[in-house]
């Protein structure tokens, strides 16, 4: 093995150390340890980030608590590795300290990866990234499933037990949003074999049960609803995935008449585990959550615990997953230290609001639209406002290609001639302003990163800058790593997390083709930094109002549009492709300058002065716009973000 690839291999993990108070770690940090200790993988580092010195002694209490074969010590905060500095903790560093993955999803499923790289036989392990691998892949921003448990669950946990007398916190929405997803029946890939073993079941159970239950029968018991015994094929099915057992099966003759059933008619299968039938990374972040929960529950509020019955269903069958008693007591949890009621059929649920299905889910609806876009363009016109573009400082700039490394070029990939040309041109622009903002010494961030084209180019024509990468998708950072070694590179450095959890100072904030509200993130990131952007915003027609952000902006545009009128906007902004006839186009590209106004106007309101300009040449891309920013007073800086704050 070479040593640079050993050296990526060697994984140090920070995460936040115990409060000052008490013996209690913070639910993230009780997350990642539990599931170090259940994948057994003892080839990590783990630094507890503490604030305050930790004496002999009560690090020696707090150690019988941590997993015993894991490698953890105490870090001060200033210790940290820069990079992580920069980042919301959990974060995992690589050997070569360039690559940082931070928040809490993306730290676990590198750890899941990470043990499967060491040893690839431990299937259970694996298969916490569930179908398709894609457990907790959506980041928060865009899930509401991946926010509920990487966030909302742990967070409303933390409040409870900071204060769990208070009768508003014992019973939070994220828990009962939890409960009520718990008794839905659920939808497994490939399910119709599990369902009509059930039906067989239940069929035999019938039979079992009828010459002396028959004063008991439940008249309102519906075929789909299953008896306790066959209720617990669909845990028998779960834990059988995870050991070498097959999944129960019909074979014999007299099933036939089950076989004749249609896929519609046999019952449904109900919730075992948090992401439907099988145990999942979800389950291990909830576990060390709903443990310190139910048990403060017990010993504060014990009259709560049967508005649970889905929950407390679910924390008696986890115990039944071989490796999760062990880890268990590996980091000092005591599962069966709870005696809770054991709900003999779950009641229905509380609450009625509908929530969607993981991956299916989306912030919003689209709205549906109806005609075009020349009545909002007319009132917008009629009110003075019409699309400006700032004409293009430098439009002939172009970066030196041929001199330039192999590894920097676009063409190095597989794409065709055409496209590496419109993509060095396109980088020509952003570089371009971005060398026109840059000063030595400043950290320059390339948001949505990809593999890391105009990172990298960035990172070689400003050696005295520091570029760092933000990047979701893991593929495309790994790539974008390798391209960087191979250039040498050392002003670099890229982090896996979704934007919000870099929280590190930076001077320039860098997009190209930010899709839809990407653009507003970044926009927000760098105002709220004071940072200068340069943005090429992509996919307009997804843009919608989402948790942080409300379209139209802008005052002025709030004033002369409905939030319809500007999705009108947006829609037709979208209609700037080469095949389309020139007066579409034309109107699309008005569009995009107005949409792009809006934001504009908006960002000055922070004290930023900004201008949307047009790529060159024009047909770089159809999405030819670019947004630069300054803030106007950056060396009063402070004073404006205490003012935004304010
Ligand atoms: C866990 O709690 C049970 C019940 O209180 C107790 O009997 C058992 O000894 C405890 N186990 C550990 C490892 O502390
Ligand atoms: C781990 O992640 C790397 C980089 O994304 C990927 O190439 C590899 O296939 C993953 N390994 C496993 C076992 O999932």
């Amino acid at each position: 093995m070479k040593d640079s690839d050993s050296a990526q291999q060697q994984l140090s993990l920070y995460t936040e150390a115990w409060s000052q108070t008490d013996d209690h770690l913070p639910l993230h940090t009780s997350i990642v340890l539990f599931l170090l200790s259940y994948c057994e993988l003892n080839s990590v580092r783990v630094f507890l980030v503490c604030n305050t010195a930790v004496s002999t002694e009560a690090w020696r209490r707090r150690r019988t608590k941590l997993p015993q074969a894991v490698d953890v010590c105490c870090v001060s905060v200033e210790d940290v590795p820069p990079l992580v500095k920069g980042c919301r903790l959990p974060a995992a560093v690589d050997g070569t300290g360039q690559l940082c993955r931070a928040g809490l999803a993306v730290v676990l499923r590198h750890v899941i990866n990470k043990t499967m790289e060491d040893d690839p036989s431990k299937n259970n392990v694996l298969s916490l990234l569930g179908f398709k691998k894609t457990c907790l892949k959506a980041c928060a921003e865009v899930s509401k499933w991946t926010r509920l448990c990487e966030i909302d669950i742990p967070f409303a946990v933390e409040e409870h037990l900071q204060n769990p007398t208070n009768p508003n916190q014992q019973l939070p929405s994220a828990i009962t949003v939890l409960e009520r997803r718990l008794s839905e029946p659920v939808k497994v890939h490939n399910d119709d074999k599990i369902r009509r073993q059930k039906l067989k079941e239940q069929k035999q159970d019938k039979r079992n049960e009828f010459p002396t239950a028959l004063g008991e029968t439940n008249p309102e018991s519906k075929p789909g609803q299953s008896s306790e015994s066959s209720a617990e094929l669909e845990l028998r099915a779960a834990l059988a995935r995870l050991s070498v057992a097959a999944v129960p099966r019909l074979t014999s003759r007299e099933n036939s008449e089950i076989r004749k059933v249609k896929t519609a008619d046999l019952p449904p299968l109900e919730h075992v585990f948090a992401e439907g039938l099988y145990f999942t990374l979800t389950d291990v972040v909830l576990l060390p959550c709903i443990y310190h929960y139910l048990y403060s529950l017990q010993a504060h509020a014990a009259s709560v615990l049967p508005c649970l019955p889905h929950l407390l269903r679910w924390y008696s069958r986890v115990q039944q997953v071989p490796g999760v008693p062990r880890a268990a007591e590996d980091c000092g949890l005591n599962l069966s230290i709870l005696h809770l009621p054991t709900p003999n059929h779950p009641a229905p649920s509380v609450g009625d609001e509908p929530h969607p299905d993981p991956g299916q889910e989306e912030m919003s609806e689209q709205l549906p639209f109806v005609g075009g876009p020349r009545p909002t363009m007319t009132k917008l016109k009629e009110n003075g406002i019409e699309a400006v573009f700032t004409p293009h400082p430098c439009p002939a700039w172009t970066l030196p290609w041929d001199s330039l490394p192999e590894a920097i070029n676009p063409t190095e990939g597989k794409m065709s001639n055409v496209r590496a040309v419109r993509k060095m041109q396109q980088l020509n622009n952003l570089v371009a302003m971005v060398t026109k903002l840059a000063r030595p010494g400043y950290i320059v961030v390339d948001f949505c990163s990809g593999s890391g084209h105009v990172g990298i180019v960035l990172a070689h024509t400003l050696p005295h800058c520091q570029v760092v990468l933000i990047e979701n998708k893991e593929e495309s950072l790994v790539r974008a790593q390798r391209r960087s070694a191979q250039l040498g590179l050392k002003n670099i450095g890229f982090i896996q997390a979704n934007l919000d959890y870099f929280t590190g100072p930076f001077h320039i904030g860098v997009a190209l083709h930010a899709c839809g509200i990407a653009t507003d993130m970044v926009m927000e990131h760098c105002i709220q930094a004071q940072a200068a952007f340069v943005i090429s915003p992509c996919c307009y027609g997804f843009i919608q109002n989402a948790v942080k952000f409300t379209f139209p902006k802008s005052k002025k545009f709030k004033e002369t549009l409905t939030y319809k009128e500007h999705m009108i906007l947006c829609r037709f902004a979208d209609q700037t492709a080469v095949q389309l006839n020139p007066e579409r186009r034309l109107t699309g590209k008005r569009c995009m300058g107005l949409v792009d106004l809006d934001r504009s106007w908006a960002a000055e309101t922070h004290g930023y002065s900004v201008q949307v300009m047009t790529m060159e040449p024009e047909n770089c891309s159809p999405k030819n716009n670019m947004l630069v920013g300054r803030p106007l007073q950056r060396s009063e800086g402070e004073d404006i973000a205490s003012k935004l704050q304010a």
